[in-house]
């Protein structure tokens, strides 16, 4: 039997036989379906933000786009569209594409008509990009609002640095080993100092967007990477398993994701781990 390391409850499924603990690269959960995936996530998600409203009054949680939001889907139907304290969620976008908010690109489009809009979310809790301005100007109007919101406590800060500590930051993983809109050897991977940054020359389109720097990203208390299909296999192989050093794979984006006070969880599916070598239980 399996417990939760949150909730103490039993976890059943047959993920737990795939998985295991790497002793750098965090949890790696092993999926044998997508539908396995979405519940175990949709589950991890329920006990992290039950624990943190009990702990702080508030759940902080910062969305990515792509796929990551249909894997979600389960947290729109019982028990956790009943048993979710969603009116104490404060939801924000890791990356989002400089566009109108009702254009088919749009993250924010993408997370409301495929789940905001189906749980009660409080409307001011959601906090999106300005969409009718610049991106330079959208990164710094979008920080400067997270600003306020870690002073008031909306949003925790980190013991460590002078960063945001998300309660969850939820991470698709992009063929590439891209996460967020950050991409290999591109220069917004070691912006140090903003919180939020933009680019304008992203290789998957759209080319603008604002995206969370890699200091926020690892500030938070806990991210998740998600990623299924066989398309993902190369980048999970390169951002979990054993590589040499500069080989050029340590700039790999979804390999220089590593929580500095917090937990990393891997939701995969068995297509996304046909590359992963390596024994993941020590
Ligand atoms: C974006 C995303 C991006 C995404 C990956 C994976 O806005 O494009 O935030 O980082 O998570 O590209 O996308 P898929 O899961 O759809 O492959």
């Amino acid at each position: 039997m399996v417990l939760s390391p949150l909730s103490g409850k039993r976890i059943l499924g047959s993920w737990m036989a795939l998985s295991g603990v790497h002793k750098e690269r965090g949890e790696v959960r092993i999926h044998e379906s997508l539908d396995e995936l979405s519940t175990d996530l949709a589950d991890y998600i329920a006990e992290l933000s039950e624990a943190c409203v009990k702990e702080r009054g508030a759940f902080a949680i910062a969305l990515s786009g792509g796929s990551l939001i249909g894997l979600m889907g389960k947290l729109c139907e019982a028990p956790y569209s009943k048993t979710v304290d969603w009116a104490k969620w404060y939801i924000f976008w890791v990356d989002e594409r400089v566009v109108s908010k009702s254009h088919a690109d749009s993250n924010y489009k993408l997370a409301k008509d495929n789940l905001l809009s189906k749980v009660p979310i409080v409307p001011s809790h959601v906090h999106s990009i300005n969409d009718s301005v610049s991106a330079e100007d959208a990164a710094d109007e979008y920080e400067f609002a997270i600003r306020q919101l870690v002073k008031m406590r909306t949003v925790d800060v980190s013991d460590i640095s002078d960063c945001p500590k998300f309660d969850l930051v939820l991470l698709g993983l992009g063929p590439d080993g891209h996460v967020a809109s950050l991409f290999p050897n591109h220069s917004a991977l070691i912006e140090q100092d903003e919180w939020v940054t933009f680019i304008t020359d992203s290789p998957k389109p759209p080319p603008e967007r604002i995206t969370f720097t890699l200091p926020v990203i690892n500030s938070a208390s806990n991210v998740a990477v998600v990623a299924a299909g066989e398309s993902k296999a190369e980048a999970v192989h390169l951002a979990i398993d054993e590589t040499e050093p500069d080989d050029g794979k340590t700039s790999l984006p979804a390999r220089m994701v590593q929580p500095r006070n917090g937990k990393l969880v891997w939701f995969l599916d068995k297509l996304a781990t046909s590359k992963l070598q390596g024994s993941h239980s020590e």
